[in-house]
């Protein structure tokens, strides 16, 4: 039987986004009130949802605690009230927008889940807005 187990999470942080190649003039042009120099913060809620074949032998999927605890490992203690440009490797040289962080997040994941697991992740940044990456 193949089936999906989802996972929700949640974290707070700040961020801003700016293209350092462009002019003030250009960022606020393009970024708006997402280009503040002094940033500004979004209540992230995030969906990990893990797809595959249940195991006869516990009826699981995956076990939802070793799933919780990896996205608190990975997710929730690097990202959750940090300011993502500043205090996150992974957003020194991109953009933190909702979509790159959706990226960086499916990635940290997929290299901690069995190959046998299809994963998807969504992020919320505000309750309408929102992005999901699959790894397709
Ligand atoms: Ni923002």
């Amino acid at each position: 039987m193949r089936i999906s187990v989802f996972r929700k999470a949640h974290f707070n942080a700040a961020h801003r986004l700016h293209n350092p190649k462009w002019s003030d003039h250009k960022n606020a042009e393009v970024f708006g009130l997402c280009n503040n120099e002094y940033y500004h913060g979004h209540n992230y809620e995030l969906e990990v949802k893990v797809s595959g074949e249940v195991d006869p032998e516990t009826g699981y999927l995956i076990d939802l605690k070793v799933l919780s605890d990896l996205i608190k490992k990975e997710v929730e203690q690097k990202f959750d009230h940090k300011n993502l440009n500043l205090q996150v490797e992974e957003f020194k040289e991109i953009n933190p927008t909702a979509e790159n962080i959706c990226w960086v997040i499916w990635k940290t994941l997929r290299t901690h889940l069995p190959e046998k697991f299809d994963l998807a992740v969504r992020l919320y940044e505000t309750p309408r807005n929102y992005v999901e990456y699959e790894g397709l």
